[in-house]
C-alpha cells in the first residue's frame, strides 16, 4: 500500500507552478465530444483525466496527449451506455449525460462517483434536461435520458449548481431555439467551458453572470481552449505558504479567482503579496482567528474549507467555520484532533481553538480536500506524519509530491 511520509517544520521557499484547473478540465473533456476535433491546452496531469480518457476510448473517440495539450476527435465515436464502473470513477462522468444527450438526444449512464462529502444529488441536472424536452427514466442507479427533439427553455436553478449549469449548457447548445439559465453558477470553471463551446460555434452569452442565454445552433465544429489556472490548487499552496512559507511564490494564477481566500488570510494578518499572475507568502506568527462561511462563487469556496481549517488550528484564538454547501465535509477534523488540534464539531459548524501544537502521527485521507488539509497540517506538525489512502489526493493535485519537494517540503511516497 502506498502512503505519504511527511517530516514537518521545514520552511517552504522557491516557486510552485500552478497547473490547469481540475474542475475545468474534467468538464472540457466531455464537452469536446459535441464537436468533431477539439484541442485543450494546459490540461493538468491528474488521474481524473486518465479516467476520462478511458471513457472516451470506450466510446470510440480518439484522445491524444502531447505534453499538456489534449486533442479529442469524435468523428468515429458512437453512443454507448456509460457502464457502472466508468460512471463511478469520478463526479464529472455526469457531464457525459449532457454531452451525449446534446449530441445524440440519448444518454445512458449510472449515478456519478466523486468524493463522499454529501449526498450530491443530480436532480437539478435531470430537471434541466426535462425542461429541454427530454424524458428521464431511472432504474435505481441507472439513468436513461431520451429526447425526440431538444427545445430551448427557460430554466431557473433552485441552487447555483456548478454541475447542473454545465450539464444544461452541454444539452442546450444544439437544441432548437433559446435557453436561459437563471441562478446559473458563476464559478470561473463554468466560464472556461463556455469559452470552449463558443469556440466550437455555440452561441452562449452572460459568461460569469448568473443569467446565461444559449441560442441553439445546427452544428458545432473545431474549437480550442486553454484550461484556466486551478484556483483551488493555488489556494491550497498559498495556505501552505502562510503556514510554513519563506518567500514561497505561487506562480501562474489569476488572483481575482481566489480573492475570497486572500481577503480572509489578510484579515488574519497573513504576509501575502499579490501580483498580476503570482502570489508570494511568508509564515508569520500570532495570526488572528476569523470566521469562514462557504458559499457559491464568488463567496468563500467550499473546496478550500478543509485546507484553511488546518491553518486556523494555528491562529491565536477561536475561529468559526460554517460549511453550507456539503453536509459531510468535516472528515479531516478527527485526524486534525488526533494531531493535537482543538476543534469542536457542531453540525455544519466548527469551533477551532488555537494555537495548537500539531504533532505528526498516522492519519487517513477520506476525500480529496481532506487529504490536502492533512498534508498542510503534516507540513507544520512536529515529527513524522504518515498519510494513508492518498489516492484521493493524487487524483486531484497535479504532481503534489514534486511540487512540495522542490520548495523544501520533506515529503515522500512509500510502499508499506
Ligand atoms: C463541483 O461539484 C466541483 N466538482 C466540486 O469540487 C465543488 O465543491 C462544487 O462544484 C461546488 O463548487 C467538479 O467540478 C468536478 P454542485 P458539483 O452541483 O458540480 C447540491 C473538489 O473538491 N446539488 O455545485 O457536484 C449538492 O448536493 C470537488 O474539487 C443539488 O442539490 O457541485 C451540493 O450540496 C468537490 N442538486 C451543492 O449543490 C443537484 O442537481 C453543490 O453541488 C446538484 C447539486
Amino acid at each position: 500500500m502506498e502512503v505519504l511520509k511527511i517530516i514537518g517544520g521545514k520552511k517552504l521557499s522557491g516557486t510552485i507552478e500552478i497547473g490547469g484547473a481540475k474542475n475545468s478540465a474534467v468538464a472540457l473533456v466531455p464537452a469536446a465530444i459535441l464537436s468533431d476535433r477539439v484541442a485543450i491546452k494546459n490540461v493538468p496531469n491528474i488521474s481524473d483525466i486518465e479516467s476520462l480518457e478511458i471513457i472516451l476510448n470506450y466510446l470510440g473517440a480518439s484522445f491524444t496527449k502531447n505534453g499538456d495539450e489534449l486533442t479529442i476527435e469524435s468523428l468515429t465515436m458512437e453512443n454507448k451506455p456509460i457502464t457502472l464502473e466508468y460512471s463511478k470513477m469520478l463526479r464529472a462522468s455526469s457531464y457525459f449525460m449532457g454531452a451525449l444527450l446534446g449530441k445524440y438526444k440519448h444518454a445512458e449512464m449510472y449515478f456519478p462517483g466523486g468524493c463522499s462529502i454529501g449526498e450530491r444529488p443530480i436532480d437539478l441536472h435531470l430537471s434541466g434536461f426535462e425542461a429541454l424536452g427530454a424524458t428521464v427514466t431511472n432504474d435505481g442507479d441507472k439513468y436513461i435520458i431520451d429526447a425526440d427533439k431538444l427545445i430551448g427553455a427557460d430554466i431557473k436553478l433552485k441552487f447555483a449548481s456548478v454541475g447542473a449549469t454545465i450539464n444544461i449548457l452541454l444539452a442546450s447548445v444544439l437544441a432548437e431555439g433559446k435557453t436561459t439559465i437563471k441562478n446559473a453558477a458563476r464559478e470561473p470553471e463554468v466560464g472556461n467551458v463556455i469559452d470552449l463551446l463558443n469556440d466550437m460555434g455555440a452561441k452562449i452569452s452572460g459568461k460569469d453572470s448568473d443569467l446565461l442565454v444559449v441560442e441553439g445552433v445546427e452544428s458545432l465544429s473545431g474549437g480550442s481552449v486553454k484550461v484556466i489556472p486551478d484556483r483551488i490548487e493555488a489556494g491550497t499552496y498559498i495556505i501552505a505558504g502562510v503556514m510554513n512559507g519563506d518567500n514561497l511564490k505561487i506562480n501562474n494564477v489569476i488572483p481575482s479567482h481566489f480573492s475570497s481566500l486572500t481577503d480572509k488570510l489578510l484579515e488574519m494578518g497573513a504576509d501575502i503579496k499579490i501580483f498580476d499572475d503570482y502570489v508570494v507568502t511568508n509564515k508569520v506568527d500570532n495570526l488572528k482567528p476569523i470566521k469562514i462561511v462557504t458559499e457559491v462563487y464568488p463567496g468563500f469556496p467550499t473546496d478550500l474549507q478543509q485546507p484553511i481549517t488546518s491553518l486556523l488550528t494555528l491562529a491565536d484564538g477561536t475561529s468559526i467555520v460554517k460549511e453550507l454547501i456539503y453536509e459531510n465535509r468535516f472528515q479531516n477534523v478527527p485526524y486534525l484532533i488526533q494531531m493535537g488540534a482543538d476543534i469542536e464539531v457542531n453540525g455544519r459548524e466548527l469551533k477551532i481553538n488555537g494555537p495548537a501544537k500539531l504533532l505528526g502521527c498516522e492519519v487517513i485521507t477520506t476525500d480529496l480536500r481532506a487529504g490536502a488539509a492533512l498534508i498542510l497540517a503534516a507540513l507544520s506538525a512536529e515529527g513524522e506524519t504518515t498519510i494513508k489512502e492518498i489516492k484521493h489526493v493524487l487524483r486531484g493535485y497535479e504532481n503534489i509530491i514534486n511540487k512540495l519537494t522542490k520548495v523544501g517540503g520533506e515529503i515522500s511516497l512509500e510502499d508499506v
